[in-house]
This record gives structure tokens, sequence and C-alpha cells, in this order.
């Protein structure tokens, strides 16, 4: 019976539930806006990745209905076969203009990328330096591609450096250095430019994951290495479609040898089928819209808001970790504890989705806060005034 041989199935749930690490998500019955309706409330919403609102925007409204229209629905085969269309090329261009790198490649998302470049670069016989709070994309690719794995602490170069110099590490084929740009949970970010200086000490290969610092760091949301102006230094570049750029997808930006082997060889991107074209028509637009005098102030308005919302939240005393991004976490202690902290801010209005283990260390369980540039004064004043009630109620501040 398929009842019995999955018993474990409902001992585990258990066993999860009375951890608290159970969660279901809220459902977004409407356009994923600042105020927005989750579970049929209207509450201020600090849990989306729509960081410039482009989800909603109405130029990648009307370029897809217009693919739509021309193309069709969908793409109906993988890149590697028919599925590329004029589209895909475009996107592709204009991506690695913007990136100011020689060539970009599509895939279906941030975690496709991730997970189809690492395998590419590395296999048996070769060593993965891996930060210790990377993504879990990163962390998959890594495991998948059979090379060996050496973690080193959240971001600390010098510990990196002696990973490096390590006899015990000289003897691999290939060295990759992999790192998250923004960290998705802590909302920090790496040391790049130390990473470079080690990358290109030792010869290893230096790899970014840009997802939450595609369309907000840089000029125009160029990502992590125009910020830092790090052009030139970084030998792989992932980035998402999917969060600013309000659309569905991520990319890897290179060289343009780096791009051919990954056409013939990421798994992920040869056996996948295609994006849909009105997905592709919508991002080309984002991508524009960023390059514009409109995207740029975009980005300086995320911003503006961010340096508002995060010193509010840390002259009122609650725990925001080392944030240096649009990503704040508020740090409630055990799991039980950042699920009570978000239900109670969701009773009143504020929608802050809690994290816990094994996202976050068990102690370290809380809510994520995520600006966008669509928050008004108004919609931030009273996320903070809901935040310092239930704060107070909680004794979290
Ligand atoms: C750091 C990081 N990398 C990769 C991804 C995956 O990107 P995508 O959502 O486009 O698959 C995410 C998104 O959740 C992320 O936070």
């Amino acid at each position: 019976m398929t009842q019995d041989r999955l018993g474990f199935v409902s001992a585990e749930l258990k066993s999860l539930r009375e951890k608290g690490f159970v969660w279901s998500p809220r459902i977004l019955q409407g356009e994923q806006r600042a105020r927005a309706v989750f579970d049929g409330h209207e509450v201020i919403n600090l849990s989306s990745n729509n960081y410039l609102g482009l989800t909603n925007h109405p130029k990648l409204r009307e370029a897809a209905k217009r693919a739509i229209d021309k193309y069709g629905a969908g793409a109906g085969a993988v890149r590697s076969t028919a599925g590329t269309m004029d589209l895909h090329d475009q996107l592709e261009k204009k991506l690695a203009q913007f990136k100011k790198v020689e060539a970009v490649l599509v895939f279906q998302s941030g975690f496709a990328a991730n997970q189809g470049a690492i395998q590419t670069l590395v296999g048996k016989g070769d060593v993965i330096f891996s930060e210790q709070l990377n993504h879990g994309s990163i962390i998959d690719g890594c495991r998948l591609s059979g090379a060996d794995i050496k973690v080193w602490p959240h971001r600390d170069a010098e510990a990196l450096k002696k990973l490096c110099k390590d006899k015990e590490n000289a003897h691999y084929r290939r060295r990759l250095i992999v790192t998250d740009g923004i960290f998705s949970m802590d909302g920090d970010i790496a040391p790049l430019r130390e990473l470079a200086d080690v990358a290109e000490e030792f010869n290893c290969i230096l790899m970014v994951d840009d997802a939450h610092a595609s369309g907000v760091l840089g000029r125009g949301g160029r990502g992590s290495t125009d910020h830092l102006g790090l052009h030139g230094r970084i030998d792989v570049q992932m980035g998402t479609l999917s969060k600013a750029l309000g659309t569905m997808g991520g990319y890897i930006a290179g060289s343009k040898d780096l791009i051919e082997l990954l056409k013939q060889k990421a798994r992920t991107w040869l056996l996948s089928t295609a994006h849909p074209p009105a997905v592709v028509a919508a991002a080309i637009v984002s991508v524009e819209l960023l390059e514009s005098p409109e995207g740029e102030k975009l980005v300086e308005k995320l911003w503006e808001n961010t340096r508002y919302f995060k010193k509010a939240l840390i002259e009122m005393g609650f725990d925001t970790g080392k944030s240096e991004s649009p990503i704040t976490p508020v740090i409630a202690g055990s799991s039980v504890n950042a699920a009570k902290l978000s239900q109670r801010l969701f009773e009143e209005g504020v929608f802050a989705q809690a994290i816990a283990f094994p996202m976050v260390a068990e102690d370290k369980a809380r809510v994520r806060t995520i600006m966008t540039a669509m928050h008004t004064r108004e919609n931030m004043d009273a996320a903070l005034n809901a935040f310092k009630k239930v704060g107070k109620e909680l004794r979290l501040i």
C-alpha cells in the first residue's frame, strides 16, 4: 500500500509542525504592490522582491501583450532546438550591453542559471570555495557538480585566502570561488573587491550571484560589479530577471567563450523549454527602462526608502543584523517567536514573512522586510508604527 510506504512523510511533517518549522504561503489576490491583498486582507507588503515596481509597469504589460499577439503564448521548444526566438537573442544582446560584458545567456530562472553554470565550470577533480551563507541554488549547483566543496566563513576574505593558500588545496585542476553579491536573508554585501584580489592572487575563477543586486546596486541597477567598480575582474556574473526586473528568468554574463561553452554544456539550459515570448518581451523593456533616466530615478527612490525605513527600525532598538541593502531582517530568536512576530504584524496590517530554520540558523529566526521604490512615506510610517507596537508587546525592543 502506498500509504504504508509513505508513512514516513506524515511522521516527518508531524515532527516539523512540532518544531514550528512548517509554513504555508499567504495567497496574493491581485497585483504585487506596496499595499496588496493577501489572504483577503489589504496590508502593507514588506515581502516582495518587486524592488522597483516593474511587475506592474504599463510598458512591460504592453510589451507582453504585443508579444503574445505576435508570437503566441509559449516558446514550444527548448532553446537548444527550436525554442530560441529573435526575442531571446535581443534580450541577451541588451543585457550584455547593460552589464558591460561580451555576452549573456538567459536561463529559465536564477536557480537554473546557478546550477547550469557551476556544473559547466567545475567537476570531479576540481574544488569550489563556497561562502557560508550562499543561496540554496548555489549550494545545490555545487553539490551536483561533483567537485569538492570547501565552505569559508561569512564575508571573511582572510579565511578564503587561507583556504586558497593551503597546500592541501593546491592539487586541484580548477578552483572556483562563489558568493552571493547581496545575501538574501541578511541583506549584507559581499566584500567583492577583496575576493577579486584573492581570486587574482591564487588564480581562481570568481563567480558572483547578483540575484538581489540586479536592479538594486550600481548605476541604474547594473549590479554589485558596477557598484564596486570591478568591471573586468569578476569572471562569472549571475543575475536574475525575476526580482527587481519584474519578470522571470536568470542569466550569466561574461566572456563570449564562457557563454558559448554554457550553450554547449549547461544542462539546465539545454534540457528545459525556453521562456514564453511575453516574459522575454517584458524583460527587454525592463532593461531598457533601467538604462533610462526613469530607471535611474526608481533605483534612487528605492535607496531613499531603504535608508529611511532601516534607520527607523534600528532607532527603535530592533536587531537588524548587518544589513546594507533593501533587505532588512528583524531578528526574533526562535522560529516560534518569528512566526508570532509575523502573525501579529499581519493582524496590524503589515505583511513581513517569517524566515526560520533551515533557511537561517535555528536561533536567528526573523521576519524579513524588503523595501521597494513603490512604498510611500505613509506606507512606511504605518508599517513602522505596527513594528513599534508589536515589538514592545513581544519584548523585542
Ligand atoms: C541569492 C539568490 N540566488 C538565486 C535565486 C534564484 O533566482 P530565481 O528566483 O530567478 O530563480 C534567488 C531567489 O530566490 C536568490 O535569492
